[in-house]
């Protein structure tokens, strides 16, 4: 029995073959100098370099050879991948240069454009002042309170002890509202029952009425009353207001609070005096002076608000036991504080909303 001793496999692979290697070496540049960008030229390495393309397969082709035809092939098909590797280098190298170009061109700044740049505003000191009233409070463990500047008569006046023919709530000389229109005709603005407030007082009785004590609030906000506008008054002003409510309140607990506020607000030598007087929802009631050293015209008492202990029958009204509970409430002026804190001696400019204005006095007041 004889065999054939015959190793050599006649089969020529194809790819092998140099014709095959050329095609894929002009293919490879041709793709590669069509590639317009890098991500054009990035998406066509693998089909040309990569385990599927001409010449890897080529390579693999290689093992089916007879051992005299494998170096010679070998070196044919390295040279077809060499040749498509540095086409490839080249034309990246080509096309991030081109990128770099086009961004420098692109990304150019003419700094002697003029700019939109708008000029810096600033706060206007009211606000500052409030700010810093609201952060004195917190940092003593009370809460900011608000509430709505279109109010009804009732917490404005009725919850605080004044009722309709009371003759305080003639001295607060008021903005009434019309109510909507309802078609029915006209309304006198007096019977809505709706004004702008007059103090922010009534945010102590929607407090009181929506919380149980313990209440630890202050509440900066605007305030409306129909006075000209003049050198120390205007129609619309700002207030805070403050309300303890908790068991055993005294009214050294009122006479404490005041002093460390107005050291947080003016500094260490501030001291208050407290002067009788009557706000109908304080009982007893008290005028606020404040110790002012600085005074353009020499130290003296100024004075800021009023404050007193919580009528017991503004509690009541808010349905809270005035023998279980007790309080103290204050309220006074921003834009007196602004006036003798910072030397403004008049309100006007505090309401034109001139950004000269605000921006002198810096970022903290
Ligand atoms: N609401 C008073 C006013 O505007 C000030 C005040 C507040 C007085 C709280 C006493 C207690 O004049």
């Amino acid at each position: 029995m004889t065999y054939r001793n015959d190793p050599y496999d006649p089969k020529q692979p194809a790819l092998l073959d140099q014709t095959a290697l050329d095609d894929a070496v002009a293919g490879a540049d041709k793709a590669f100098a069509g590639a317009g960008d890098l991500d054009a030229l990035a998406a066509l390495k693998h089909q040309h370099l990569g385990d599927k393309a001409p010449v890897s397969l080529a390579r693999r082709e290689i093992g089916s050879l007879p051992p005299a035809a494998k170096a010679d092939a070998g070196k044919r098909v390295n040279l077809a991948r060499v040749a498509i590797q540095s086409a490839f280098d080249a034309r990246l190298a080509a096309l991030t240069a081109e990128r770099e170009e086009r961004v420098l061109v692109q990304e150019t700044v003419d700094v002697t454009l003029p700019t939109g740049r708008r000029p810096a505003g600033a706060q206007h000191p009211l606000t500052k002042i409030m700010e810093r009233v609201g952060d004195l409070f917190v940092s003593m463990g009370y809460e900011v309170a608000e509430g709505p500047e279109v109010e009804w008569e009732w917490y404005n006046f009725d919850a605080l002890n004044m009722h309709p023919d009371h003759p305080a709530r003639s001295m607060m000389d008021t903005f009434f509202v019309a109510a909507g229109s309802d078609g029915a005709g006209a309304h006198r603005e007096e019977d809505s029952r709706i004004v702008l407030r007059t103090h922010t007082s009534p945010v102590q009785a929607r407090t009181m009425t929506t919380r149980r004590p313990p209440i630890y609030i202050v509440c900066p906000g605007r305030a409306y009353r129909t006075d000209e506008l003049d050198a120390t008054h205007t129609p619309v002003f700002h207030q805070v207001e403050g309300l303890v409510v908790d068991k055993g309140i005294t009214m050294g607990h009122l006479k404490g609070t005041l002093d460390k506020f107005v050291k947080g607000m003016f500094g260490e030598q501030a001291r208050t005096r407290l002067r009788p007087s009557y706000f109908p929802f304080v009982e007893p009631g008290a005028e606020i002076d404040l110790w002012f050293p600085q005074h353009r015209d020499g130290p003296r008492w100024v004075e800021w608000g009023g404050c007193g202990m919580v009528n017991p029958r503004v509690l009541r009204a808010c349905g809270i036991d005035p023998e279980e509970y007790s309080g103290f409430a204050f309220g006074m002026g921003i834009e007196r504080a602004l006036m003798f804190r910072n030397e403004a001696p008049d309100m006007r400019d505090m309401v034109e909303g001139d950004v000269r204005y605000a921006r002198a006095f810096g970022w903290e007041a």
